[in-house]
Order: C-alpha cells, then sequence, then structure tokens
C-alpha cells in the first residue's frame, strides 16, 4: 500500500516534470529542427512576399498555428505547411515555436 502510494507520487511528480519541459522548449533543438523551415521562411525567419514572418512570433501563437496545420484545422492553399506540420511531432512543434520566438521581428 505505501509501496503503491510511493509509486503514484513519482508518477505525478514526473508527469509534472515532462509538462515543464514541453511547455517551455527547448530552443536549441528548435533552432536545429529550423534548417528546414528556413528554406522557406529565410534564414531570420522574416520570409518574403509570398511567405509570412515568423520571427519574434509569441511562442504559443507559433505553437497552436503549427498545431492547426497539423491537425487540419488550419489548410493553406497549397498544403505546404499542411505537409511540414505533419512530419512534426508536438515536442518538436514545441521547440521551434520556442526557438523562432526567441528571433528577433519585423
Ligand atoms: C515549402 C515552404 C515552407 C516550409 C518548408 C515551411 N513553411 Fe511555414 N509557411 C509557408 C507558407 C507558404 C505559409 C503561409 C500559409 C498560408 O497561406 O496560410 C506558412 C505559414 C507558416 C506559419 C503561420 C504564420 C502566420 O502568420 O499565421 C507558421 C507558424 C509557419 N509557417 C511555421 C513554419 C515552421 C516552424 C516551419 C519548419 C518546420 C515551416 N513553417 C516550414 C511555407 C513554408
Amino acid at each position: 500500500m505505501v509501496r503503491n502510494n510511493i509509486i503514484l507520487v513519482l508518477m505525478f511528480l514526473s508527469s509534472l516534470f515532462a509538462a515543464n519541459v514541453q511547455a517551455e522548449g527547448d530552443a536549441t533543438r528548435g533552432q536545429e529542427l529550423a534548417e528546414y523551415c528556413v528554406d522557406c521562411h529565410g534564414d531570420d525567419g522574416l520570409g518574403d512576399e509570398d511567405i509570412p514572418p515568423i520571427a519574434g512570433m509569441e511562442a504559443a501563437g507559433l505553437r497552436k498555428e503549427l498545431m492547426d496545420f497539423k491537425s487540419g484545422a488550419r489548410v493553406d492553399e497549397y498544403e505546404m505547411m499542411v505537409e511540414t506540420a505533419a512530419d512534426l511531432s508536438e515536442q518538436d512543434i514545441t521547440d521551434l515555436a520556442a526557438y523562432f520566438s526567441t528571433l528577433p521581428g519585423k
């Protein structure tokens, strides 16, 4: 009984820790993943006339847009982002959001 409770407490603590890591995102890992994004969005993430800027967006907003592309709640005309987001895990998206939110925006 005591042993079960200890296990439950440990599970609870580790879930808190996991949620925490995920909410913040790892900008360093995000930067590595971003190599692919900058092909379209530009090295500085500021985009061009056809591609919207993503640098300097708030992490939570960036994350939401990417999750929406992934879930199909948002569909772009040429499905560039739908296809891109389909290959990203939730952790990838969180890390990418952390990275692009640290770049200076327009
Ligand atoms: C093949 C080109 C291409 C690649 C690669 C690409 N994007 Fe995009 N991205 C676009 C286009 C085009 C749009 C505009 C979509 C629309 O019209 O709604 C867009 C839109 C977005 C938006 C929404 C911006 C807003 O203002 O709502 C975010 C966020 C985004 N991209 C992030 C990323 C991230 C992160 C990556 C790398 C994993 C990435 N993109 C890779 C072309 C690309």
